[in-house]
């Protein structure tokens, strides 16, 4: 048996989460947070439905074994392609007690009020704009809103290699925003529906026309967890509060240290896993 009281835990691909946990931090200081990066198997968003879902899955085991009553998929590509699956089939199984929650709800709630045009733009993965989570879960909250995806294969690997600053990230960041605001030139929102994002926004900046309103998921996801653990004390009384963070990682140890300094401004202690 896992213990049942523990740190909040949060996963990503990769790097990426970093982005969220970051807001996490800041909202809620005093709790104890772990986090998962699968660096070994990353990228994710150019994978089939069904390696997402496995590799989603044996995280959220591994993460459980370590103790996490709740996890947070950090992960859109993860949310879309294997948290359903996840909460539905195998939670029930795993532990019913323990609860996993993904980004793309809280995101999808928050858009409502930020658009005056109801014209909606994603950037994301190829698999989250293929497994059309966003426009399915924005049709079920608010109908009047239009949504238009744009897959950015290329953004995930510029950020995983330190290259988000660097001139050659400009082609990619210019083609990807130019197609989706050809796609439907009346957007004033788009979502930076993957959590690496952050990380290229200074330059999506740049090319992106100022009546474009920029949305980050990490704030919006991490008061939406504030507002969960209020709304379950069972679960706020199960996750721990010594304002501690452990990292693992699936890659190499010094590799992610070196590489999420990027993401983080504190000397961090790193343990590599399998899962
Ligand atoms: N950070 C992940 C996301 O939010 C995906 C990165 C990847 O492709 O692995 O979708």
């Amino acid at each position: 048996m896992f213990a049942q009281n523990g740190p909040i835990a949060v996963f990503d691909s990769g790097y990426g989460g970093l982005t969220v946990l970051n807001h996490m931090h800041k909202t809620l200081p005093e709790y104890d947070f772990i986090y998962l990066g699968d660096n070994a198997r990353t990228p994710y968003g150019t994978r089939s439905f069904d390696v997402v879902y496995q590799y989603t899955l044996q995280a959220v085991k591994k993460l459980f074994e370590l103790g996490s009553p709740l996890v947070i998929l950090a992960c859109n590509t993860a949310s879309a392609k294997a948290l359903r699956n996840i909460q539905q089939i195998d939670l029930p199984q795993l532990d019913a007690s323990r609860r996993v929650l993904g980004v793309i709800r809280p995101s999808v709630e928050a858009i409502g009020a930020l658009t005056q045009s109801r014209h909606v733009g994603i950037f994301g993965t190829v698999g989250t704009i293929q497994s059309e989570s966003y426009p399915i879960e924005i049709q079920h909250l608010f109908p009047d809103i239009s949504v238009t995806g744009e897959a950015c294969p290329m953004w995930v690997p510029l950020v995983e290699n330190d290259e988000a600053d660097k001139p050659g990230a400009d082609y990619f960041v210019r083609q990807h925003i130019q197609a989706l605001l050809k796609a439907d030139p009346n957007i004033d929102t788009a979502i930076l529906g993957c959590t690496h994002y952050p990380i290229l926004k200074n330059k999506i900046e740049e090319w992106l026309p100022q009546r474009v309103t920029l949305v980050e998921q990490g704030e919006i996801v991490a008061n939406s967890l504030k507002d969960y653990l209020k709304r379950h004390p069972e679960m706020d009384a199960r996750c721990t509060r010594n304002a501690l963070c452990r990292y693992y990682t699936t890659e190499s140890a010094e590799k992610f240290k070196r590489s999420a300094g990027v993401f983080l401004n504190d000397e961090i202690e790193v343990e590599k896993i399998t899962l």
